[in-house]
């Protein structure tokens, strides 16, 4: 399975590469419930798919700390460890629920610079089937102003699939 995707490039539309990365994530995570597994193989193949990714992963929910967000599974640059809900762009998305998508985050207020290359951002929060956040999404692009509403869509989908019915804290 690893195989056929790792000698894959897929092609088309930014939004038809999400579709049909969405049905391979699926394929490949059929029957995995694995928390841990099922974010690094998101943040994998993601990351492989999208020239405009630069750093690529999840902060989690620190079960042990309710209002603060722990380095996931991630693919890039060596990425900041703890963000604070309320800091930056992840924890604005954490504290707020919703999506953030930034064209150029040096003029974010408060953007947490893990790696200065980094120059839009998009940060999808996750929820669990209770509603709860459990982590958030993040992706950095070296582009400014890099994604747009299909990225929102794309993203949003593939992970609504990927984490429905998941709870933080029992990987
Ligand atoms: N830029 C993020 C911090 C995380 S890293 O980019 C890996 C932020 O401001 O939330």
């Amino acid at each position: 399975m690893a195989d056929a995707f790792n000698d894959k490039r897929l092609t088309g539309s930014k939004t038809e590469r999400y579709a049909e990365l969405a049905d391979e994530i699926a394929a490949v995570l059929d029957g995995e419930p694995n928390l841990t597994a099922r974010m690094a193989t998101v943040a994998a193949m993601l990351a492989a798919t999208f020239e405009h990714y630069f750093w690529t992963g999840f902060y989690v929910v620190d079960p042990d700390k309710p209002r603060e967000l722990v380095v996931g599974p991630y693919q890039g640059t060596l990425g900041c460890l703890r963000i604070a809900f309320g800091r930056g762009v992840c924890g604005t998305a954490a504290e707020t629920g919703t999506v953030q998508l930034v064209p150029d985050v040096h003029a974010f207020p408060g953007h947490i610079a893990c790696d200065s290359r980094s120059a839009s951002e998009i940060v999808v929060p996750i929820f669990d089937a209770s509603g709860a956040l459990i982590a958030v999404f993040d992706v950095d692009s070296e582009a400014k102003a890099a994604f747009d509403e299909a990225d929102v869509r794309g993203l949003a989908t593939i992970l609504r699939r990927v984490f429905a019915g998941e709870a933080c804290g029992r990987a």
